[in-house]
């Protein structure tokens, strides 16, 4: 068995989680449990980054400590993941012992050797982004981008980390690996940000202007950079389990260059251990062009429309919508346009078609196929295609297109029963007719048992569900289900099921005077 380490980003838990952190978790457990149905050993960490000025702050405002702010806001995000279905293996929280210590033992082994100096700093800071800037970071204007929040300028006297000495054996590192970041694009933009000199990296910040952090082992006045703690919890988390280097670490581009694509992989060079093997890099959500985001109001809640639609609704339209390592606007309108034509008319058709015709001409007992003409030929040929398209697109991370061929063989699936009317069948006396609609309804339940297993990592609940209904328990092994057969033959299904019950519409706008 293979085994297959990936890791989210870690979010900062000082507010509450929207769209674009439930879309990272959604899509990293998609990627996970599609490597569990190929049949990897899965390990799929998440968890939550509880440390920084932007932390402290904000459990400032709230007048409460930081510990008791990170312990309920955490809670909140991984509440939100389980209710999502992201089935991570664990959840590291930075504030836990068994991170602490690696990071304290990580620090001093680099003190040590020679690889972290103390110096004057200035310069200036985001507390948004957690993130040093450079000169080079302003906009033609002088102005810093929108991205940065407020910047602060700061001179004091800190500890700092030896990026500049490593800066050649990662430009090294990174043209000998062309696939180290999907989508590779990305690569070259981290090349053109190696063509500058690097600065060394400011580790830590004096304990008067941030106590919310992890203590220097080798200085009791000041705590850790939060990206310098915050990274490392990839590795801390399975330092026992002899599981690193991951196969993946999926992030959003705002924090590829340069804590994950510069930092990280020269921190771990300088601990002696081996980068990550891939960087899995998304993009944005979007309201009205501009990245969604905590600190500037107005983002979508994901809870809201789980409760609203259904949790599979949800990862079905984050998974169909967008194109991995692309942004995407984030639409109510769109939201509902794939909800209605996809899930409740599309496989909602489907479904309830399979289950009303098996009830009303079979007594609710799937026949077997008798009768295989160029009708039902058509729908397996499709199928085989489809399956044989669908698997290499989600080894890719092309689940979007891959969601579109499995909805197209849906589509295909009810265009046959139109063909094969089943209900003109059923009043026919001729047993040719009689043999036809037994035909068409073992047809059709086989054909949405295959679709529904194709896109088992992004909706396994409904999956689960219409399993149940059609009276079938899948086996262990997920690609032997993907055969064409008459696995579901006399198997007694449900009267009905309503999946995805279509939404109220929304209300007309006022028309204008
Ligand atoms: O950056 N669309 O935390 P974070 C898509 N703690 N993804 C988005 C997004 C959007 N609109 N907004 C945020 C941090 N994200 C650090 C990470 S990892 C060692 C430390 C993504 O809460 C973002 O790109 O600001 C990141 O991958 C994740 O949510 C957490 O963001
Ligand atoms: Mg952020």
């Amino acid at each position: 068995m293979k085994s297959f380490y990936i890791t989210t980003a870690i979010d900062y838990v000082n507010g509450a989680p929207h769209l674009g952190h439930a879309y990272e978790k959604v899509l990293t457990d998609v990627i996970a449990r599609f490597r569990r149905q190929m049949g990897d050993r899965v390990h799929f960490l998440t968890g939550a980054d509880e440390h920084g000025q932007k932390v402290q702050a904000s459990a400032r405002q709230r007048g409460i400590p930081a510990q008791r702010y990170v312990d309920e806001t955490s809670a909140e995000f991984r509440a939100l993941y389980d209710r999502l279905n992201v089935s991570y293996d664990d959840f590291i929280r930075t504030t836990e012992p068994r991170h602490k210590q690696v990071v304290q033992v990580l620090l001093q082994q680099l003190f040590d050797a020679g690889e972290i100096y103390q110096a004057e700093y200035r310069g200036f800071y985001s507390t948004r982004q957690e993130q040093f800037l450079q000169e080079k970071d302003r906009l033609p204007d002088g102005a810093w981008p929108e991205l940065f929040g407020e910047v602060t300028e700061i001179v004091e006297t800190n500890y700092f980390f030896r990026l500049k000495k490593h800066q050649a054996w990662l430009v090294d590192f990174l043209t000998q690996n062309e696939d180290f970041i999907f989508p590779r694009f990305r690569q070259k933009q981290v090349l053109e940000f190696l063509k500058d000199p690097l600065n060394d990296l400011c580790i830590s910040r004096p304990r008067e202007r941030l106590e919310w952090g992890i203590e220097l082992p080798f200085d009791k006045n000041y705590v850790t950079y939060v990206w310098f703690d915050a990274l490392l919890n990839y590795y801390s988390a399975v330092v026992d389990k002899g599981l690193w280097p991951a196969d993946y670490n999926l992030i959003g581009k705002d924090i590829l260059v340069p804590p994950h694509a510069v930092y990280w992989p020269i921190m771990l060079k300088a601990c002696g251990l081996p980068p990550p093997k891939h960087l899995l890099v998304h993009g944005w959500w979007l309201q009205s062009g501009a990245k969604m985001s905590k600190s500037t109001g107005g983002a979508v809640n994901p809870l809201d429309l789980v409760t609203e639609f259904g949790v599979d609704a949800f990862r079905y339209f984050v998974m169909r919508e967008m194109n991995v390592g692309q942004d995407s606007e984030f639409t109510r309108e769109q939201f509902l346009v794939r909800y209605n034509s996809e899930l409740a008319n599309n496989l909602g058709n489907l479904v309830n078609r399979t289950l009303n015709m098996t009830t009303r001409f079979a007594a609710g007992v799937l026949p077997a196929a008798e009768v295989i003409e160029d009708a039902e030929r058509e729908v397996q040929a499709l199928w085989t295609r489809t399956r044989d398209e669908v698997i290499p697109l989600c080894e890719g991370f092309q689940f979007h297109t891959a969601l579109e061929r499995t909805m197209a063989f849906v589509n295909a699936t009810n265009a046959y029963i139109e063909k094969r009317a089943p209900w003109k069948l059923g009043k026919s006396v001729d047993p040719k007719d009689a043999a036809l609609l037994r035909t068409s309804l073992a047809t059709m339940a086989e054909a949405l048992r295959l679709a529904v297993a194709l896109m088992q990592h992004v909706v396994p609940a409904t999956t689960a569900k219409i399993n149940s209904v059609l009276g079938y328990t899948p086996g262990a092994d997920w690609r032997a289900e993907l055969e064409w057969g008459s696995k579901l033959t006399g198997a007694k299904v449900d009267e009905a099921l309503v999946l995805f019950p279509r939404p109220a519409p929304p209300p007309k706008t006022p028309a204008k005077a």
